[in-house]
């Protein structure tokens, strides 16, 4: 089996040619984040003509690398929902041209499922039932998984993503864009308990969601003051910088753990699946460790470079062609999550 799996839903545009017993025979992904580097986060209307100009050159490397030609392909399968409307349009129509001149089949793939299933990719086995926290830039959310297709939503944000707020409060501290791993690398050297910062809904047993916009204000009035909004008369220090990036960090940590673990207690589930881009953050990785350790829960994250978006975990497909579950050529794009 030969299936090609496209990925464009944020600002990635990546493809990967997936073998017998899911083999990775290749995978590209082509980056657009020095695009949006100067706006400190993605701008659409950007990024969707960026997939654009990528998907071919992007499709013709992996088929090269996989050292096969696209007659070859078994099916083809690309992730059509959630995401920017403009971006998952160009890979869906690139699938779907393949898939009318090749005379192959369209596998549809959800883009958060995938982001959990680079976990079972990672362990070679079965990681549901689980609880399945899923934090990027567009997302972070928490899910009963009873299959790699069947989730639960058990909460989420309230307001910015996980992601989002790395991107932001890096840009408002001079960090370059992506924030996440900016961040990441001040925080090593910080204090996180320089600053108080809110950990919104975290002693709230009742809910399983998040909130980061108040942390993001906490963060500006920190740098700023009270009140204001003018960043451009501020010079931060380089330890002030290392201090708001732990402080920061920490708070978003200790949300995304608090509530994960109870996730767990609430479902009565002994496993933990953990991806999306935020999930490559050290701290993150370590505190989930520890936490899951102390609750005797298995803890499954994603491998580094499966957490940020890639095509590899487009591998969710091959069970659905294999079950036959082939989609229309009329297939749509369903930028807002579809509950399935
Ligand atoms: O999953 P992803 O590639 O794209 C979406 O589906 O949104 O996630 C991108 C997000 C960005 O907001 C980026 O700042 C964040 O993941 N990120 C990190 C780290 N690496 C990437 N956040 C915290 N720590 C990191 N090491
Ligand atoms: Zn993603």
């Amino acid at each position: 089996m030969k299936l090609l799996t496209i990925e464009s839903t944020c600002d990635e545009t990546a493809a990967a040619v997936i073998g017998d017993d899911l083999e990775v025979l290749s995978s590209v992904v082509a980056s657009q984040d020095e695009l949006h580097e100067q706006f400190h986060g993605v701008v659409p209307e950007i990024a969707a003509r960026a997939h654009l100009e990528r998907i071919l050159p992007v499709i013709d490397e992996t088929l090269r690398r996989a050292n096969i030609t696209a007659d070859q392909l078994d099916a083809v399968a690309v992730a059509n929902t959630p995401g920017l409307a403009g971006s998952l349009l160009v890979g869906l129509v690139a699938a779907k041209t393949l898939c009318a001149t090749l005379d192959i089949p369209l596998v549809a793939i959800n883009h958060l499922h995938a982001h959990i299933y680079a976990c079972q990719l990672a362990t070679g086995r079965s990681v549901f039932p689980c609880v399945g926290m899923i934090v990027s830039g567009g997302h972070s959310n928490l899910y009963r998984c009873d299959s790699a297709h069947d989730f639960t939503p058990l909460g989420g944000t309230i307001d910015d993503a996980a992601g989002e707020a790395f991107d932001k409060v890096a840009s408002m501290l001079g960090l370059p864009y992506p924030g996440g791993p900016a961040i990441s690398k001040a925080a090593a050297d910080g204090d996180p308990k320089a600053y108080q910062f809110p950990r919104s809904f975290l002693k709230d047993e009742q809910r399983l969601d998040f909130s980061f916009s108040g942390l993001k204000t906490a963060v500006r009035y920190a740098i700023v003051g009270p009140g204001k909004h003018d960043f451009s008369q501020i010079e931060l220090a380089e330890k002030q910088v290392q201090d708001i990036a732990a402080s920061f960090q920490e708070a978003v940590v200790d949300c995304l753990v608090g509530k994960a673990m109870l996730a767990l207690k609430k479902t009565g589930l002994k496993r933990l699946c953990v991806g999306g881009g935020v999930a490559a953050n050290g701290r993150l990785r370590e505190r989930l460790q520890l936490a899951a350790e102390a609750e005797s829960v298995e803890l499954e994250i994603a491998p580094l470079k499966l957490c940020t978006d890639n095509a590899v975990m487009g591998a969710i497909a091959v069970e659905k062609f294999e079950a036959g579950q082939i989609e229309p050529l009329d297939l749509d794009v369903y930028p807002g999550l579809v509950r399935t």
